[in-house]
């Protein structure tokens, strides 16, 4: 006797009675570039439908998104300015606080998650200040992150996530936060996060290539699995609210592992190289673009993901509307 499994795949009624895995417009996180100026929309060139923008654009971006059920977003500033130190993202009137101040305003039920590091704000593009010998000093970048974290939420942020993989990190932005009077500010870390070549188109929108050397100083070796559950668990330990996988295509197995040892929820990021593939596939007419992002983003949840960062955000959710 043998078992008859298209029993259950015999129409779309059943079919979806027993699907394990579903995406909804609420999974979604959506990346957004901020850019010092008015009416400034640029698209990258590697990643179509990808864009700088200034504060003005970025606004009218959120209000059409909302309109498909995306309600949160992740925000990267490009600043005019850089030094060795990162200070624009230092004070008071940085570009990233006037655009959460901005959104806020216009939308204040619109989810403002910042990304906080230094690699968007110094001259030398590392994600944290450098010693004499060229390393990133993590403590000294610590002690400059709280202050970061502070203008963030002091803005209106809704939630901070830290990605300049300092060891460290969410101890230091818990403390500082709760002494400040946000201590109902959830962190989400980028708990896991490697040293990848994936990263390469987000770089060029960011503007935040190291000038010298590269991240495998902080960031995590591709070749490992252990630390990379070790590295979520500590982020745990030391008062994470959500962790994190990053990029998510070649590390689903990481993504499940981290499902599997720990409760809290888990965040993957699709990250630019992988949008960027899919696009030029697309480009080149060698796939079904929206079925093959569909998919992508399903394994993602299957793979034990509950929140997906995703520059697909728009486009699965416009899908997800239309059925
Ligand atoms: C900044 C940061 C990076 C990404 C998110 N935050 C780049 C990096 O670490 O070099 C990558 C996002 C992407 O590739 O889409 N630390
Ligand atoms: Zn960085």
């Amino acid at each position: 006797m043998f078992k008859r499994f298209r029993r259950t795949r015999i129409n779309e009624t059943l079919r979806s009675l027993v699907k394990e895995t579903t995406l909804s417009s609420n999974d979604f996180i959506y990346p957004l570039f901020v850019k010092e100026g008015m009416g400034i929309k640029n698209e990258i060139s590697s990643m179509p439908g990808v864009f700088q923008m200034s504060i003005d654009e970025i606004l009218k971006e959120c209000a059409y998104i909302r309109t498909i059920g995306l309600n949160s977003i992740i925000l990267f500033a490009i600043p005019d300015t850089k030094d060795s130190i990162g200070s624009e993202c230092l004070c008071e009137h940085s570009i990233i606080s006037r655009t959460i101040k901005a959104i806020k305003k216009e939308f204040p039920d619109m989810f403002v998650v910042t990304d906080l590091c230094f690699c968007e704000y110094t001259d030398h593009g590392h994600c944290g200040i450098l010693d004499e010998n060229s390393t990133v000093n993590n403590d000294a970048t610590l002690e400059i992150s709280q202050t970061q974290a502070l203008i963030h939420a002091r803005a209106g942020a809704d939630m901070i996530a830290p990605s300049g993989m300092m060891d460290g990190i969410i101890e230091a932005l818990r403390t500082a936060l709760d002494a400040n009077g946000f201590e109902n500010l959830p962190i989400m870390a980028y708990s896991t996060k490697f040293a990848s070549a994936y990263y390469g188109p987000f770089r060029d929108v960011a503007e935040s290539s190291p000038s010298k050397g590269d991240r495998k100083m902080y960031q995590m070796d591709p070749a490992n699995r252990l630390e990379a559950i070790e590295e979520s668990l500590e982020d745990e330990r030391q008062g994470a609210d959500i962790l994190m996988v990053k990029p998510a295509l070649a590390y689903l197995d990481v993504i499940r592992e981290i499902r599997n040892a720990s409760k809290l929820p888990l965040a993957i990021y699709n990250v630019s190289g992988e949008y960027a593939m899919l696009q030029a596939a697309k480009k080149a007419g060698i796939i079904d673009y929206e079925r093959v992002m569909m998919e992508t983003l399903l394994g993602f949840k299957r793979a034990g993901a509950n929140i997906i960062i995703s520059y697909h955000a728009k486009e699965a959710c416009e899908l997800l509307n239309k059925r």
